[in-house]
């Protein structure tokens, strides 16, 4: 595999052929937010948070599905590039319609640490909100799509890591939803408890019911191999 010259912050480095910018950036310490990005995941650049400038581009570009180029000169965290993704966070939380202090993922919740880490406060934008009803049918599994930010990792995980394809997106635009079967609460057969789909939510949208988890307390809950 050939390498690649490339300019990251200003420093010269080189990198594998095919890797992405991301990879290079982490592979040298330097943190890029993602949220629709997981490296066990094909990359389907959905939410644009990874964006960084790259000189001769005439937009940014998204860092988690761009592969390195011979001489890529590429800054991960100039003016052009916090304010993007600030605009995407502040985006992203005024269609929300989780409260941070009562939400079960708040300590890991993702959305709200790169807004943190952002310095993104109350959003500007005044939005409709996305709001629905929660979802406690199933067994294993609670859903609060209010808080779903279309990452579509739970829909990736479900058919590639588990080759199960329990969830699916449907409608368009501002109504676009993560669904199951034909937009039907999920109590499907093949959903047991695996937690593939709750481990690898980066918000609060998927949580597992309290009486599992107290069932099954000091068990890890990430099971993604
Ligand atoms: S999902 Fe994250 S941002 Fe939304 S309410 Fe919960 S902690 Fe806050
Ligand atoms: S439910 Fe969670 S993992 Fe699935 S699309 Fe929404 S935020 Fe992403
Ligand atoms: S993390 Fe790159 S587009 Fe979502």
């Amino acid at each position: 595999m050939k390498d690649m010259n490339v300019t990251l912050n200003g420093t010269q480095l080189s990198g594998r052929e095919g890797m992405t910018i991301l990879e290079l950036a982490r592979d040298n310490a330097i943190d890029i937010p993602t949220l629709c990005y997981r490296p066990e995941l094909p990359p389907i650049g959905a939410c644009r948070i990874c964006v960084v400038e790259v000189e001769g581009s005439r937009t940014l570009v998204g860092s988690c599905h761009t592969p390195i180029t011979e001489g890529m000169v590429i800054h991960t965290h100039s003016t052009k590039v916090l304010e993007t993704r600030r605009v995407i966070i502040e985006l992203l939380l005024s269609s929300h319609c989780g409260s941070c202090f009562m939400c079960d993922k708040a300590n890991i919740c993702e959305l709200r640490k790169i807004a943190a880490d952002l310095e993104v406060g109350l959003p500007r934008f005044t939005v409709r909100k996305r709001y629905y009803p929660i979802e406690d049918v199933s067994p294993y599994v609670v859903r609060d799509l209010s808080k779903c930010i279309l990452c579509r990792r739970c829909v990736r995980a479900c058919s590639e890591i588990r080759k199960e394809r329990v969830f699916g997106i449907a409608y368009r635009g501002f109504d676009s939803k993560v669904i199951v079967g034909l937009d039907q609460p999920i109590d499907t057969d093949v959903c047991r408890d695996c937690d593939v789909c709750i481990s690898i939510c980066p918000t609060g949208a998927l949580g597992k019911r309290r009486e599992i988890r107290e069932e099954k307390k000091g068990e890890p809950l990430v099971i993604i191999d």
